[in-house]
């Protein structure tokens, strides 16, 4: 038997729509978002950050966030889907709106590091806990999944090295205010291996590691290896991006989130179930990465397209 455990089944918050596009310089039509949605869910994928609601001013892609909510509820073929979509809500203003626009789950966030939480979200980190108390309130009354997303947990790109027991503190403090999943963040993916397993174990130790996901972004080609990393601490819940979209547009050169068909190879390939179709995530990927006009850059992706492509000439 072999001596390294991990959990037999992982679940995939797909996060392309949101961290995956908010970078885009050009305006994407909102019908190319919601069609990318659709394509995700259809692919298997059944909690999916479509939307934030955050000031268009800071962040103007993600404007027309009810419109994606709205014409998703609409389409008939999803109905029987059971889907959480989750929106990123900075503060009440955005908590409100969301609710309205029919979220499950809230994603308030702020980070393990001042500096970068005064550039993102323009206060303190005590700041954003205080801002965040009436949006935790308003979860609560309306039963929605509260989540706290800790940005900067393994490095800073304004502060540089991140104390390991930082992002556990911030837990700690989301924690007693009502949040509920503690996304763990490396925005601009410095983080390594044996570093991700004290700063999850940390965080783990607080709030509990059922309640822990994983947030890799790529820019160092570090997030396969930091998620087997949290993967043989226990952690079964990570956050990926389809095509490895995005970045974050408050942390300069941070590039996109660890491809979903990148993880979703590499589970499977483990014998970890994630209920996701690979081929159809790999069509999504390659057709997302067209309509915005960027290179698929997915390995694993790639791999596959070039397969499907081969065997349809065959
Ligand atoms: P501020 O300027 O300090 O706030 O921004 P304000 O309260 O003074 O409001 C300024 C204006 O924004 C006002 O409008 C408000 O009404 C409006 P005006 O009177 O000037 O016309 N406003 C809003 N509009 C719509 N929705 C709202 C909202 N709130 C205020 N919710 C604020 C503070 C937090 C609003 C701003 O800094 C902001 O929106 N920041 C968002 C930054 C962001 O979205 N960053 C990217 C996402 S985080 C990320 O990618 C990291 C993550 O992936 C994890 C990781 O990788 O690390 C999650
Ligand atoms: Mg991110």
């Amino acid at each position: 038997m072999s001596m390294i455990k991990v959990p037999t089944q992982v679940t995939l918050v797909e996060v392309g729509p949101r961290d995956g596009l908010q970078n885009e310089k050009t305006p994407i039509a909102t019908s190319i978002k919601i069609d990318l949605c659709k394509q995700l869910i259809e692919a298997g994928i059944h909690r999916l950050e479509a939307a934030a609601f955050v000031s268009p001013k800071w962040v103007p892609q993600m404007a027309d966030g009810a419109d994606v909510l709205a014409g998703l509820k609409a389409l008939p073929e999803l109905q029987q889907r059971k889907v959480s979509y989750s929106a990123l809500v900075p503060n009440l203003k955005g908590m409100e709106a969301a609710i309205e626009a029919g979220m499950q789950e809230a994603v308030v966030f702020t980070a393990a590091s001042e500096a970068f939480t005064q550039k993102n979200i323009n206060c303190t980190i005590a700041e954003s806990i205080e801002r965040f108390k009436p949006v935790a309130e308003l979860a609560r009354a309306h039963n929605i999944h509260l989540r706290g997303s800790i940005s900067c947990a393994l490095g800073c790109p304004y502060q540089g090295d991140v104390a390991v027991q930082s992002a556990a503190e911030v837990a700690l403090r989301l924690q007693d205010i009502g949040v509920q999943e503690f996304d763990v963040a490396d925005t601009i993916g410095v983080g390594t291996a044996l570093q991700v397993g004290q700063v999850f174990e940390a965080v783990a130790y607080r709030v509990g590691l059922q309640n822990v996901a994983g947030h890799f972004h790529d820019t160092y080609g570090q997030a396969l290896a930091n998620i087997l990393a949290a993967l043989q601490l226990g952690v079964s819940t990570f956050h990926s991006s389809i095509a490895g979209l995005g970045g974050c547009p408050y942390a300069k050169g941070a590039t996109g989130n660890v491809a979903t068909e990148d993880v979703v190879y590499m589970l499977h390939g483990m014998g970890i179930e994630t209920g996701l179709d690979l081929n159809r995530l790999v069509q999504t990927g390659a057709w997302i990465s067209g309509s915005i006009g960027k290179p698929y850059i997915s390995r694993a992706g790639r791999a596959v397209w070039s397969k499907l492509n081969s065997e349809v000439q065959a």
